[in-house]
C-alpha cells in the first residue's frame, strides 16, 4: 500500500503513539482490503460509546489513544452513551455505570472529540457533503450518509472510526470507489409504503429477502413515489440491521440513484411481505408493553413536535423515553415541545436510546416504530416488541 510521506511519517511514530496506532490500524485494514493508497476524510462519527458496549477493555483502548496524543483531525461526533449526560439518575441509570460512562466521554473529549452523542450526526451539526470521503461508524448513520447524502464511507467499527479520527485519513477501498457503488439488486416495490414503521418493515423485507444473494447488497429501489427524511432513515436502520446494507439507491430521492440503470438482478415487494414483516416483530402478543420508546434513529425535531402535539393535556402511565441528539432536544426546549411533553410523563433520554443503555432485566417488552429497535431489544435485552405505527406508540403510552 502506498503511503506519503506525511502517512508514512504517522505509521513511524514521528506524529505520536496514539497517531502511530491509528495508522496502524488503518494500514492493516487497507492491506486486507486490497487498498492502493489512503484517502483524506472530512468527518468521523464513532460507535462503540457506551459503556454497556465497551466495558473495561474498550475504555482502556481509549484512555490510551488519549494518553498518547490522540487529536480529532477533522469534525468528529459519536454514537449514543450508555446515559442521558445531564439526567442519568432520572432514567434510573446505576451510579457506577454513570461514573464509568463519564471516563469514556472525559476520554473523547481529551482527543477533541464532539460529545455530542447521537446516531443522527447529521441532524446535529456533522453533515458532509455530497461526494466527500469519511469514516462513520453507526450502520443506520453509514447507509443515510451513502445513500441520502450520496458521502462515501464504509462500514467502521470503533476503532477504525477512531483511528481515522487522529490520523485524518481511511484506506481508500469499498464504497469509497465508483464500482462499489453501483446497485446490484433492483427491488420493485408493488405496494405503498407508509410511515416510519412501514419504511422500517420494508427494511427488514428486503434485507431478509436479498440475503440468498450474499453479502454487499446494493438494493436499487423503484416504486417509491416519496419519502421524507424519518421515513428514511428508518429505512436506513432497519435495512442495514436486517441486511448488511451499506448503500441503496431511489431513482428520483437519492442523489445517485438516477445515474444508474435498474440490474438484471431482482426481487419484488408485495403489501404480504411488509405485513409479514410487522407481524414478525409483533412478539408482544399477551404481554402488555412496559416500555414505549421512540427515537431509533433518534428523532428529529419534527418527530419531537407530532410528539408533543399528541401528548398535550395527556398522561403517561407507562416508562416511555424521547431519544434524541443534544441539540435537538434545545430546539425543542425552546419551542415548547419538551414541556409539554415532560409535563405529560414522558422522559427524554438524550444522548443514549434504549438499545445502548443497561436496562437489561429492566422491562418484559418494549413498543416502538422501530424495526432496528426490535431487532436489538430482542436480541441483546430479551424484551418482547410490538412494531407500531408513530402515533399508535404515543398513545399506548398513555393507557
Ligand atoms: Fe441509534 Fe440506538 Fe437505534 S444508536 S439507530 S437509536 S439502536
Amino acid at each position: 500500500m502506498q503511503l506519503t510521506k506525511e502517512e508514512q511519517a504517522m505509521l513511524d511514530g514521528a506524529h505520536g503513539r496514539a497517531a502511530r496506532k491509528g495508522m496502524e490500524i488503518l494500514a492493516a485494514l487497507g492491506s486486507i482490503y486490497g487498498a492502493e493508497r489512503m484517502i483524506k476524510v472530512t468527518s468521523v462519527q464513532i460507535s462503540g460509546v457506551s459503556y454497556d458496549n465497551l466495558g473495561e477493555a474498550g475504555l482502556k483502548f481509549l484512555t490510551g489513544m488519549a494518553e498518547g496524543g490522540g487529536k480529532a483531525k477533522v469534525l468528529t461526533t459519536l454514537n449514543p452513551a450508555g446515559m442521558d449526560i445531564q439526567n442519568w439518575q432520572y432514567l434510573g441509570i446505576p451510579a457506577e455505570f454513570a461514573r464509568n460512562q463519564e471516563r469514556v466521554l472525559q476520554a473523547f473529549e481529551k482527543m477533541g472529540a464532539v460529545t455530542t452523542c447521537t446516531c443522527t450526526p447529521y441532524l446535529a451539526g456533522n453533515l458532509p457533503n455530497f461526494g466527500d470521503h469519511i469514516a462513520w461508524a453507526e450502520s443506520s448513520a453509514v447507509c443515510y450518509a451513502n445513500s441520502i447524502i450520496g458521502a462515501r464511507t464504509n462500514r467502521e467499527g470503533g476503532p477504525s472510526a477512531l483511528a481515522a479520527s487522529v490520523t485524518g485519513r481511511t484506506p481508500m477501498y469499498g464504497l469509497h470507489l465508483d464500482t462499489n457503488r453501483v446497485p446490484n439488486l433492483a427491488v420493485e416495490i408493488k405496494t405503498e409504503i407508509n410511515g416510519t414503521f412501514e419504511f422500517g418493515a420494508l427494511g427488514k423485507a428486503v434485507g431478509e429477502m436479498s440475503e440468498k444473494f450474499g453479502p454487499k447488497i446494493v438494493p436499487y429501489i423503484r416504486g417509491i413515489g416519496q419519502a421524507s427524511l424519518e421515513e428514511l432513515k428508518s429505512l436506513c436502520a432497519s435495512l442495514a440491521t436486517y441486511g448488511g446494507a451499506a448503500l441503496f439507491h431511489i431513482p428520483g430521492i437519492t442523489p445517485e440513484g438516477d445515474k444508474h440503470q435498474a440490474p438484471g438482478r431482482r426481487i419484488e415487494v408485495q403489501r404480504s411481505h411488509i405485513e409479514e414483516a410487522i407481524e414478525s416483530l409483533n412478539s408482544e402478543q399477551d404481554l402488555e408493553a412496559d416500555f414505549i420508546s421512540l427515537g431509533c434513529p433518534h428523532l428529529s425535531i419534527d418527530e419531537i413536535k407530532r410528539i408533543a402535539q399528541l401528548l398535550e393535556g395527556r398522561q403517561v402511565v407507562k416508562e416511555f423515553w424521547i431519544t434524541t441528539s443534544r441539540p435537538v432536544k434545545q430546539i425543542a426546549d425552546r419551542l415548547g415541545y419538551s414541556k409539554i411533553i415532560e409535563e405529560s410523563g414522558a422522559k427524554f433520554a438524550t444522548d443514549t436510546c434504549c438499545v445502548v443503555a443497561p436496562i437489561k432485566g429492566r422491562f418484559r417488552a418494549l413498543a416502538t416504530d422501530s424495526a432496528k429497535a426490535c431487532y436489538y431489544a430482542s436480541a441483546k435485552n430479551g424484551f418482547k416488541t410490538s412494531l407500531l405505527p408513530f402515533e399508535e406508540v404515543v398513545l399506548r403510552a398513555t393507557r
